[in-house]
């Protein structure tokens, strides 16, 4: 588990402070020294992004996606976003610090294919932010820091946080400064194109004078939220603001990708630097892999029993078993009697019951 020492959220510094962000510049807890290299900048082009997930992308999933993907075809996994005010408080800071829990063998993995890790935080005030990527970077293993700003989850959203920001663009912009300063590694954002209203042109000009390391533009508003299909054109008019502004901020289109092949489509037309893509890999756990890549039957439920396993050895007790029955279905697809054995896997209560229905 990461270690979380305890941590005293900064305060407004009462007016000694000449930072658009209200932070107290040259205290113990301002600019870490040394920055990290920007791998949103020296990555090969077209990037490609595992997008943050809750309940999915935790250190079990993204070890197996990495595992079984091409390093051409994948640079950045996102972990799931985490919030700012847990992070910040001593008491909810354990449960919150698990969903940035990284597992030394997903390390081991990144580290051998060159994959980058991004931690997600959301919240609404700077100073949290603040206190959350320090926390982030001296504590915790992380090669990137994103900023949710599109998450349109009505309980997040009444909270000022996520999607909210778009409506508010200069606590928007306070709150990645506030992050940067207190990073010492890239800070992204990630966004949709508006609340009730495409506003994309004004959004992404907003955003874009906080100079982030990377922008990922969801092509939904707020009130869409996956109900429409993304709006690819909004995407690409969000990349002609950025070229039109002379700014080399990469941007990356989310939304809706199939496969690779569809990706390089979409970049192709859209002019972004990659994509991010979600669901694309609840379909299909090998989405990095190379195209013509066509697992078996038994590749399949190999990798079942490998992730169970992973689960069942990083996680103990600790979360709910059934979070991971969502997944047997992306393996248990596609061969003869693959719905049966699904039908028999959703009934195990642990990993043990799985493996008995598997006869290993
Ligand atoms: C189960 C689930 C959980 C999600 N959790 C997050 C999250 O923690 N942070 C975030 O920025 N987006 C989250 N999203 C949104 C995805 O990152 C992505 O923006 C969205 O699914 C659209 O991309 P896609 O069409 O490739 O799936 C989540 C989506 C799903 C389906």
């Amino acid at each position: 588990m990461p270690q979380v020492a305890p941590l005293v959220a900064p305060q407004r510094d009462g007016g000694r402070s000449p930072h658009p962000a209200g932070i107290a510049l040259g205290a113990p807890w301002s600019i870490l020294e040394g920055m990290k290299p920007d791998f949103w900048q020296e990555l090969p082009r077209p990037l490609f992004a595992l997008a943050p997930m809750e309940d999915v992308t935790d250190t079990v999933f993204r070890q197996i996606v990495l595992s079984v993907s091409d390093p051409r075809w994948l640079h950045v996994v996102c972990a799931e976003f985490a919030s700012t005010d847990g992070l910040c408080h001593p008491a909810g800071r354990p449960k919150v610090a698990e969903r940035l829990h990284v597992d030394p063998g997903e390390r081991e993995l990144l580290r051998r294919l060159g994959v980058k890790l991004v931690a997600q935080i959301w919240g609404s005030r700077p100073e949290r932010f603040h206190a959350a990527a320090r926390l982030i970077c001296t504590e915790m293993d992380f090669d990137g820091i994103d900023i949710n700003m599109g998450c349109p989850v009505r309980k997040i959203v009444k909270q000022s946080g996520c999607s909210a920001l778009i409506g508010q663009p200069a606590l928007a912009k306070e709150i990645v400064l506030a992050t940067k300063e207190a990073a010492d590694v890239p800070v992204s954002v990630k966004t949709r194109t508006g609340l009730a209203e495409v506003v994309t042109e004004s959004w992404i000009g907003a955003l874009l004078e906080t100079e982030p390391a990377a922008i990922i533009l969801h092509g939904r508003t707020q009130k869409q939220m996956s109900r429409v299909p993304a709006d690819w054109l909004e995407i690409a008019r969000a990349v002609r603001v950025r070229d039109a502004g002379g700014c080399t901020t990469p941007m990356l289109g989310n939304g809706d990708v199939a496969s690779v092949a569809d990706a390089l489509q979409k970049i192709e037309q859209s002019g972004v630097d990659g994509v991010m893509v979600g669901r694309g890999v609840l379909q299909d756990v090998w989405f990095f892999n190379h195209p013509a890549c066509r697992p078996s039957k038994e590749d399949r439920l190999e990798l079942l029993q490998r992730h169970t396993r992973l689960y069942a050895e990083t996680w103990g007790g600790r979360k709910n078993f059934n979070i991971l029955k969502k997944f047997y279905k992306i393996y248990c697809s596609g061969f003869p009697g693959s719905a049966e054995l699904r039908k028999q896997l959703m009934q195990a209560r642990d990993a043990a019951a799985v493996q008995d229905i598997l006869g290993c």
